[in-house]
């Protein structure tokens, strides 16, 4: 019998909380791999855990997670219908930006989840998560828009959005985000 994605998540958890790769580890309080559902359609991937996300080593669970939890509730999802992840998978110290070397070793273990869950629609939130699948892409340019793409032989549809942290500080990105997810809610009816 072979395993079920929630064991093989789980296994890939386990690697990613030994990981010493990079020496985010050290500064880290724990690992924060992802969360949700291990057969959802859809997949939201962030940045990078926070201090609310390291202190409790699940995603999206401080300021951003609750915007994010009201635009999923907008267009009638719950963390349990998707899986969310992150780029990194520890916590930059005070919250900088990640580096090149630590996208670098820390991705297999996202790319990894992806083979997993084969997710149907992939949603990046901000340019780090963008970037990984499209290096020259401008978010400005491309948010909001719906892509059908096949990574790593999965085929998905891919819709790029901002970062929920940028909602928060900025009243037009806030409006650009409410509008992006409209449009992930129309096409997920149309599936
Ligand atoms: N920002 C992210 O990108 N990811 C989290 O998990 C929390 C905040």
């Amino acid at each position: 019998m072979s395993a079920t994605n929630s064991q093989k998540l789980k296994y890939l958890s386990g690697l990613i909380a030994s990981c010493q790769k990079c020496p985010l580890y050290q500064t880290a309080t724990n690992p924060v791999p992802g969360d949700g559902n291990p057969e959802a359609k859809i997949v939201f991937i962030g940045e990078a855990p926070g201090f609310y996300e390291d202190e409790q080593g699940l995603p999206f669970v401080g300021n951003s997670g609750k915007l994010l939890d009201k635009l999923l509730a907008s267009i009638n999802l719950k963390r349990q219908d998707v899986f969310i992840a992150n780029i990194l998978k520890h916590r930059p110290p005070d919250n900088r930006n990640p580096e090149p070397a630590e996208i670098k070793v820390c991705t297999p273990f996202l790319k990894a989840q992806l083979q997993v869950i084969r997710p149907r629609v992939i949603i990046t939130l901000g340019r780090f998560a963008l970037n990984y699948f499209f290096p020259e892409a401008l978010i400005s340019q491309v948010r909001g828009q719906i892509k059908k793409i096949t990574w790593q032989g999965i085929d998905s549809t891919f819709i790029p959005v901002y970062h929920p942290s940028a909602g928060l500080r900025n009243g037009s990105m806030l409006k650009s985000l409410q509008s992006d997810f409209i449009t992930i809610g129309k096409f997920l009816d149309q599936k």
